[in-house]
């Protein structure tokens, strides 16, 4: 059976409380007339936003953008998958690229990230995707499997959700092909557990425009989307609700 597709906003640093309640109340006035079943949504504010982004009626749930390593103490800056769990969230994302490359976050912490997620009861949405370095030098299959490697030890009973962002796609406008991802998913799908419940997401400058193509002609479950997510009515077009008469 085809799972329920999945669409998933990452806000990144943007949006304050008051923006966050406004984009919350647009979400909300173009999901209550749109006819069920609603695709799975979630929306990943910054911490500060959770509570004002949350949707009463519960049609979205919620993200944490990032996660601390630690379960808890002197880690001044760091909010844990416990304080995630108890402000609503049930998703973190652990592994973004800006994560990876702005942060330094490697495999070993990437690893401590998810097992803080898991025992907060939390889904990871984990995060992974060759740089255009890489995918020139032909290794994008192996730079997949070496990120797969840090959900090795990953309860594989629990449900995941793993987002393939080429690096190089991520907000630059150049999002893959349909081919291109159709071929990530394939390695994916390969390398993931048999059986296991995981759904793939595509990220990397999804748009209204080429949201459609990529979903159908891709094989994916869904998309983590960056910029496009920041107009509630963006986001809604990607995830396919029609559009308020
Ligand atoms: P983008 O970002 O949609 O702005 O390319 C995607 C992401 O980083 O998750």
């Amino acid at each position: 059976m085809k799972s329920r597709r999945l669409f998933v906003a990452n806000w990144k640093m943007n949006r304050t409380r008051a923006e966050a309640r406004a984009y919350a109340t647009a979400l909300g006035e173009r999901l209550a007339a749109a006819p069920p079943p609603l695709p799975e949504l979630v929306v990943a504010p910054p911490f500060t936003a959770l509570a004002d982004a949350r949707d009463p009626s519960a049609r979205w749930s919620l993200a944490g953008q990032n996660v601390a390593a630690h379960r808890q103490g002197a880690y001044t800056g760091e909010v844990s998958a416990a304080m995630l769990a108890d402000a609503g969230c049930r998703y973190a994302i652990v592994g973004h690229s800006e994560r990876r490359r702005l942060f330094a976050e490697g495999p070993a912490v990437l690893a401590e990230k998810l097992a803080r997620v898991r025992e907060a009861g939390l889904v990871p949405i984990y995060c992974l995707g060759e740089t255009e370095e890489e995918r020139g030098d032909g290794l994008t299959d192996a730079i997949l499997a070496g990120q797969v490697e840090t959900l090795s030890n990953d309860p594989p009973e629990a449900p995941l959700v793993v987002a393939y962002e080429p690096v190089w796609a991520i907000g630059t406008g150049r999002a893959a092909t349909p081919d291109d991802a159709a071929s990530a998913a394939r390695t994916l799908r390969r390398l993931l557990a048999v059986g296991r419940d995981v759904r793939l997401l595509y990220g990397g400058s999804v748009t209204p425009d080429n949201g459609e193509a990529l979903l159908e002609g891709s094989g994916m479950d869904g998309f983590l989307i960056g910029g496009a997510s920041l107009d509630p009515n963006g986001f809604a077009d990607i995830a396919g609700i029609p559009p308020l008469a």
